[in-house]
């Protein structure tokens, strides 16, 4: 490596901010006097969009393979196919001269609106960040980078470029943070891309305790901060905060924007040096990879395929699927003949090839007659001559598959959905089809969840098969004809209505302000908290077989924080075709100080399985499985208590349980100051020690200050007790100031410092 200290002394001051902006719109600047190369990025994150002309944004970009987009991706609950998929993309960067693929996005799915929720991989943060830290490890064992993005909480995209996102300290350690600190410590990426939005009132851009504090310091990012494109309001003060690189350029007033600053001593020049340091260690990493050549389209292809197959969820079948040899095949749907794969925005791909489903069918029937019908127009107009038609065509068929595609427009990025609905067309279209033949089977490609309305019930099997990538087509009939057993499960809760979602009340914000009032509760922590019936749960998907799980076995029932346990389940295939499993395991805290949700992903595994094969699963948890952030403490802290270990299928299909012993070996400062209330006193646990003799002797005088208390709950109809508890320590004894030998104000800090003490 080289002595970067030694450069950037060498380096002017117009270099070095010159530096810190993008020379074009995916280049960093060159210097050529100091040897300094050019760095490349591109979009991202299911393929590679390498646009020729490093000035335009929006241009054609060249060919590379369309994965399936990260829902589809995560359904798949693979780290070792994640892995696959990043050297693959990691090949084609370096096959299309890029050095750094901009992605994954590990945002959380906070409502099924979110524009951009295709990009993003779930609503439960671990499962992001295991899968996250996957994707990254992978691409950059290839030595290419990866950006982490979008830093964080842009969850909409409802004015995404103003929203100021207020987001509870708790909520945002919680939810919106671990699967970019999971990410950021387990795989360091070589960037990380801050979002547009405000958060608790400052641009993620310009935001320090993001950057610097958390980021950086706490987390120990080594790599360097990139801005969302346009992100940067105030150069100077984004540098400050710890972003490194702005993009795109060329921006010359930026530049002079950093020369003055440091100048006119507004900023330190060693806050650039900083920037220009960890934007150089990233520039000659990059350079160490030699790019040019090709990729191998073929088995790219294949692989887009393999996702695709794991990643689809298999949502209802009454036992019509897998199809058996049927004779007369009714194939219903524009997106039977023009796949719709992917979503809208930057992450749009150019894809190598696109499998077309009607084509991919006939090849797995070739005896079979299949006829088709385009059932709906392009967008969403109506237009029963489509439906009609469709109608005459499955009823002369044995089954009927109807394709079912949202249109291209409704999901991207820029702008949020309106509704989780199909178009009334294809709402009528399956209907009618359902009418007249009951052996229908209804195919979705959508990025998000989507609504069954009144269909549902008249299908006789619903596949969820995604944005499904250039592949996915393939993937498709094998799944349909039985070639494969379905095996995705999904990543993120199928609401039975948009009004029941978490953040419905607080979505989209108003007033530049979006509240999310719905705290830690997202996704099934919410809908498991207020018993509230989901479609389809977090974590569900069927299968053609059928499995049990028994013998649960914990290490360890009575554990340390710091040791850790591992949990052991026996999962038995008892049906008839090979499968495999995602097996999950939840932990639910009985009893905490601050309130939880009712259960939480720390686990999963995938297991495959021959029928009446059985296989043991473990599971690892670790000290985080059982903490929570305490805002108080500004840490997260674990508290001594049983935890119940639940495994599941789904979040809502527990099959196995048992109750394990944790001790936490913190040693945690006490919370209370002088405003604490009587009831803090009682319960934390030095401070009842230390109070306790001075409150015996407080309640004492209460008599003379309040009345007795049974006379007080005749006069005054109130449980004198509880009214107490409530009170500050402090405001009690200023009603009793007469009688006290000192200020209320000593005695409080006294009594303090005798906790302090231990
Ligand atoms: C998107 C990023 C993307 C960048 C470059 C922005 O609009 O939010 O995800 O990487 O553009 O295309």
């Amino acid at each position: 490596m080289k002595d970067l200290t030694a450069l950037i002394s060498q380096m002017t001051l117009e270099e070095k901010a010159g530096l810190c902006t993008g020379a074009s719109s995916w280049t960093t600047t060159p210097i050529e006097r100091l040897n300094i190369p050019e760095m490349l990025v591109s979009d991202g994150p299911h393929g590679v969009r390498r646009i020729p002309d490093v000035n335009a944004m929006g241009a054609t970009s060249l060919p590379a393979t369309c994965f399936p987009t990260a829902s589809c991706l995560a359904s798949t609950w693979d780290v070792d196919l994640i892995r696959q998929m990043g050297v693959a993309l990691a090949e084609e960067c370096i096959a299309l001269n890029v050095d750094v693929l901009l992605g994954p996005g590990v945002n959380m799915k906070r409502s099924p609106l979110g524009g951009r929720n295709f990009e993003y991989f779930s609503e439960d943060p671990f499962l992001a960040g295991e899968l996250a830290a996957a994707f990254i490890e992978s691409i950059q064992s290839r030595g290419v980078g990866v950006s982490l993005k979008h830093f964080a909480a842009n969850n909409q995209e409802f004015q995404r470029f103003v929203m100021n996102a207020v987001v509870d300290e708790r909520t945002l350690h919680e939810i919106y943070l671990p699967a970019f600190e999971k990410a950021v410590k387990r795989a360091q990426p070589w960037t990380v891309m801050c979002a547009y939005n405000k958060l608790n009132g400052d641009y993620c851009s310009e935001n320090q305790p993001l950057l610097t504090d958390i980021l950086k310091k706490d987390w120990g990012f080594e790599g360097l901060v990139v801005s969302d494109w346009g992100a940067v309001h105030d150069r100077v003060k984004s540098l400050k905060a710890g972003l490194d690189w702005e993009m795109p350029g060329p921006k010359p007033s930026r530049v002079q924007a950093v020369v003055e600053a440091v100048k006119n001593g507004e900023l330190d020049e060693a806050v650039l040096d900083e920037a220009v340091r960890r934007i150089l260690r990233i520039v000659f990493k990059a350079a160490e990879t030699p790019k040019g050549g090709s990729f191998d389209h073929t088995s790219h292809h294949a692989l887009a395929h393999k996702i695709a197959l794991d990643g689809m969820v298999l949502l209802k079948n009454n036992g019509l699927l897998p199809l058996k040899s049927p004779q007369h095949i009714a194939v219903i749907g524009r997106s039977a003949e023009t796949a719709h794969f992917q979503g809208g925005g930057s992450s749009h791909i150019n894809p190598t090839i696109v499998s077309q489903p009607f084509k991919e069918l006939s090849k797995q029937a070739p005896d079979a007659e299949l006829t088709y019908a385009e059932g709906y127009p392009d967008g969403e107009n109506f237009n029963q001559t489509l439906i009609d038609q469709a109608v005459e065509t499955a009823r002369m068929a044995d089954v009927a598959l109807v394709f079912i595609a949202l249109p291209a427009s409704i999901e991207s990025e820029g702008y949020d959905r309106q509704d989780m609905n199909l178009t009334l067309q294809q709402e009528a279209l399956i209907k009618a089809v359902c009418a007249v033949q009951p052996n229908t089977v209804v195919v979705l490609n959508n990025g998000s969840p989507v609504a069954v309305g009144n269909w549902f019930d008249g299908a006789a099997a619903v596949l969820e098969a995604w944005m499904m990538g250039q592949a996915g087509a393939g993937a498709i009939a094998d799944l349909l004809f039985g070639k494969v057993n379905p095996s995705g499960k999904l990543a993120e809760t199928f609401p039975l209505r948009l009004e029941d979602t978490p953040a419905y009340l607080n979505w989209p914000g108003e007033a530049g302000e979006v509240r999310y009032g719905e705290g830690v509760y997202i996704g099934y922590r919410y809908y498991d908290a207020r018993k509230i019936p989901v479609l389809f749960p977090f974590g569900y998907g069927l299968s053609y077989t059928t499995y049990e799980y028994s013998n649960l076995l914990v290490s360890a029932k009575d554990i340390t924080d710091q040791e850790g346990v591992s949990v052991f389940v026996d999962v038995t295939n008892t049906g008839s075709y090979a499968g495999t499993e995602t097996v999950q395991l939840y932990v639910h805290d009985q009893k905490s100080s601050l309130a939880r949700p009712p259960k939480e992903l720390k686990g999963f595994a995938r297991v495959t399985l021959q029928p009446g094969e059985t296989k043991t699963v473990n599971i690892k948890l670790d000290f985080r499985s059982f903490a929570f952030y305490h805002p108080g403490y500004k840490q997260w802290i674990t508290e001594d208590g049983a935890f119940d270990i639940l495994i599941g299928a789904s979040s809502a299909d527990i099959r196995q349980q048992t109750t394990l012993h944790l001790r936490s070996t913190q040693k945690l400062p006490s919370l209370l100051n002088r405003e604490s209330t009587i009831r803090s006193w009682i319960e934390d646990p030095i401070g009842s020690k230390v109070f306790s003799p001075f409150f015996k002797l407080m309640q004492e005088n209460m008599a003379s200050t309040f009345g007795s208390g049974n006379e007080d709950q005749e006069t005054i109809g109130m449980d004198m007790m509880g009214f107490l508890l409530e009170m500050p320590l402090m405001g009690i004894l200023h009603f009793q100031e007469k009688i006290l030998p000192q200020s209320p104000e000593t005695i409080v800090d006294m009594l303090l410092v005798q906790v302090a003490k231990g």
